[in-house]
């Protein structure tokens, strides 16, 4: 089939079993672009959960569909690779997490979105990139854990007078992205600003100029006034920021910054997402119930 075939295929199916496309910001080009909404993991599962369609295929990793569906239950939510997940995420399983809060009785705990409903349903609140400040400062203690990632953890702990305890996680797309990068793009583009992802290295964060999660880098893509711009994140969103400002020249700050999990998407899985009702999220109700609550107390934040 070619490209075209294939588009035009999926526009029928979409028709004829009422679904809708989701595509995370880190998909590859073509999959944004056949996307009815594209965004960061959270906007994107509460955009699911407004939806009128019944089938919502979500191209993402495992956790974000998974949230998608812990949303809108009722909703048939399918993951086109069965096998795209997070490899931070897997980083802590439930039984870990239960072990673990044995050494520190009574603290909360927060999981970061990037998480397994298992996971989440043993913790006490849920965040994102965007907010994990506003929900370490929303606990009513003074100690808090923080489950599955380091980077993040240091980046809400160097805002708050909380002791934050990390779970020793980290994405490595962005665990990979060190010091020299920055200085080496500094030195290329001495007028640019430089942005980068909190699940990035502190000592990367202490070089840039601004550190936003991936919808605020969409949100800030389209106001900057800056003429080139250094992103620190996952290669593929640079699709989306250039697409929303052409008049801004977005550089990565690694070319190699690539989440191969998001990559195993493509038209094809798209398509046989749709034509084989495949791979269909399911969670067990007791687990959705319990992560459901850590959820909701994050969106009420
Ligand atoms: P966002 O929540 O900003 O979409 O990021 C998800 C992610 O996987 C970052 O690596
Ligand atoms: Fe997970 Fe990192 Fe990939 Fe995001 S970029 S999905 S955190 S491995």
């Amino acid at each position: 089939m070619t490209k075209k075939e294939v588009l035009a295929r999926i526009a029928e199916l979409k028709k004829e079993h009422n679904a809708i496309i989701l595509a995370h910001n880190y998909q590859i080009a073509d999959v944004q672009d056949v996307a009815d909404f594209v965004g960061d993991s959270l906007e994107l599962s509460q955009k699911a959960a407004t939806l009128k369609e019944k089938v919502i295929v979500f191209c993402g990793v495992h956790f974000m569909a998974e949230t998608a569906k812990m949303l809108s239950p009722e909703k048939m939510v399918l993951l086109p690779e069965k096998n795209a997940g997070c490899p931070m995420a897997d980083m802590i399983t439930a039984a870990e997490l239960q072990e673990w809060k044995k050494n520190y009785p009574g603290k909360k705990v927060i999981c970061y979105v990037n998480s397994s409903a298992e996971v989440k349903a043993e913790s006490d609140l849920c965040c994102t990139s965007s907010n994990a400040l506003r929900v370490v400062e929303a606990v009513n203690d003074e100690v808090v854990l923080f489950v599955p990632d380091k980077n993040l953890a240091h980046y809400a702990a160097r805002q708050t007078k909380k002791k934050i305890i990390p779970w020793n996680g980290y994405c490595y797309v962005h665990n990979n992205i060190h010091l020299e990068h920055v200085e080496q793009k500094r030195r290329q583009y001495p007028q640019a600003e430089i942005w980068a992802h909190p699940e990035c290295r502190p000592e990367v964060i202490d070089r840039v100029d601004k550190v936003f999660s991936t919808g605020q880098m969409v949100k800030e893509a389209a106001r900057t006034s800056a003429s080139q711009v250094i992103i620190g994140t996952e290669v593929e969103i640079i699709h989306r920021l250039q697409k929303i400002n052409p008049r801004v020249e977005f550089i990565p700050l690694k070319e190699t910054a690539l989440c191969s999990d998001m990559k195993k998407i493509n038209l094809l899985s798209v398509l046989n997402a749709l034509e084989k009702a495949r791979y269909q999220v399911e969670i067990p109700a007791d687990i959705r119930e319990k992560a459901l609550t850590a959820i909701e107390k994050m969106i009420s934040i």
